[in-house]
């Protein structure tokens, strides 16, 4: 059974991209629905150049009241007929009660290698730390921010005189490969961690 996948975005949408293109052929899964919390998300046009449908529930009118947000994302889903979700670059944080209705079938992409650096500006904490490395985790999603399960994991080398801006780019670039190798496995069935190992090679 061809599983539906439902992509949640803020912003530009470079790793919903990646995972709408990816689900193709025989993939086991397809694209049901992109849906933003705000219209100003860059990705929206381009899930629509792909054919892939959208919506928006803008989240500022709710004022605070998560729930009644939620709500109003669960009615796009369940009209969508989703049945995985992928939170891609989804910067809104969600009620423990909505993510137990979506446990396991949740996943989420982290721009570090959790359990390091949970939140936000996680290269700029990389580099201070002197880390000699950085990478992104893709998770099953669990009420606590940015924990549970890994489901895989792309590690790439800090190189001297790194940005966080330069760093976030190498780092993104294999986000785009872990994303959507980690749910073509999943849409299979299998939750063995994926490890990719992008470091430098030393000379
Ligand atoms: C990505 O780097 C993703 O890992 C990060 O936001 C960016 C979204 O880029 N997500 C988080 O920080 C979630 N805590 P994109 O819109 O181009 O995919």
């Amino acid at each position: 059974m061809t599983r539906r996948v439902a992509i949640l975005i803020s912003g530009g949408g470079s790793n919903m991209v990646a995972l709408v293109d990816s689900m193709t052929g025989d993939h086991p899964a397809r694209p049901c629905l992109v849906l933003a919390n705000s219209a100003d998300a860059g990705g929206l046009a381009k899930a629509a150049e792909r054919g892939v449908p959208t919506a928006v529930v803008d989240h500022r009118p709710y004022k605070g009241d998560r729930p009644a947000f939620e709500t109003a994302l669960q009615a796009e889903l369940d009209k969508a007929g989703a049945d995985i979700l992928c939170l891609a670059g989804f910067m809104r944080i969600l009620t423990e009660g909505f993510v137990r209705r979506w446990q396991g079938r949740m996943l989420n992409i982290h721009p570090s290698l959790l359990p390091k650096y949970p939140g936000l500006n996680t290269h700029a904490r990389a580099l201070d730390a002197g880390d000699t490395q950085a990478g992104c985790t893709v998770h099953k999603v669990i009420p606590d921010l940015d924990a549970g399960p890994i489901l895989g994991q792309a590690t790439v080398s800090i190189r001297p005189g790194d940005t966080p801006d330069t760093l976030a780019a190498r780092v993104l670039a294999q986000e785009h490969i872990l994303y959507p190798a980690v749910l073509h496995r999943f849409a299979m069935g299998d939750r063995a961690p994926l490890i990719i190992d992008a470091r430098d090679t030393p000379k």
